[in-house]
């Protein structure tokens, strides 16, 4: 093992740590032991608030732990949080977030607040790039660790970055996939374009309706 995946390895071990995991047990075990630790929701964001795991921590002005209804049987899961989100310490909340909004409460009939909204990172990236694989590999537990509490019936992935690091299939563009029903644990995982994307290509909003629609009837 080189130097750096020892790093890597020590680092994802430590994250896993921090989330109450024990270094000995299997991953699943671990986590129903510590399940008692992770319900509580103010702890684990307590943990992100606190967390300077990778570089990105560094710049942020607030961590972006996500929002919502605790008991949602609907999660959407974006890339990561933008200026906006940023500023503000919530997720979508700048013009992207404006059109989910709208999304949940006229395509679905929902309220925002019956949702969970999180993303796969929860700083922002510089100029709002692309998340790294070891941003993703450092921040992703605590993502998880919302959706086993959560416990959604339907998981949204928004956008690539958000289908790609959930599902682990980073060669399948989502045009490819979108409005597709994929098991995800024992939830259902439906990939669609990000509201950003939908405001460059205002086009698309047709396939995240129908999209929508699914959801609807699978909820
Ligand atoms: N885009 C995202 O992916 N997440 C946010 O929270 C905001 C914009």
């Amino acid at each position: 093992m080189t130097t750096i995946e020892k790093a890597k390895l020590l680092k994802l071990l430590y994250q896993y740590r921090c989330c109450g995991f024990e270094y000995f047990k299997e991953y699943k075990s671990a986590n129903a032991v510590n399940r008692g630790l992770c319900e509580n929701f103010e702890e684990l964001k307590n943990r992100v608030v606190n967390c300077h795991i990778c570089a990105i921590s560094k710049n942020r002005k607030n961590v972006v732990f996500g929002e919502g209804n605790k008991n949602a049987s609907l999660m959407f899961i974006g890339e990561g949080p933008g200026a906006n989100e940023d500023e503000t310490g919530r997720p979508f909340v700048g013009k992207a977030g404006m059109l989910l909004t709208k999304i949940i409460e006229n395509v679905l009939g929902l309220k925002r607040e019956d949702v969970y909204i999180a993303n796969i990172i929860k700083c922002r990236p510089p100029n709002n790039r692309v998340p790294t694989i070891e941003e993703v590999t450092s921040c992703k537990p605590y993502l998880m660790e919302q959706i086993d509490v959560i416990k959604p019936k339907i998981i949204v992935a928004l956008g690539s970055t958000s289908y790609h690091h959930l599902t682990g299939e980073y060669d399948l563009p989502i045009s490819r996939v979108r409005g597709e029903v994929l098991e995800f644990g024992d939830a259902k995982l439906i990939p669609t374009f990000h509201p950003s994307f939908l405001l460059r290509n205002p086009s698309a909003k047709k396939d995240v309706f129908a999209d929508m629609l699914k959801v609807k009837k699978l909820l």
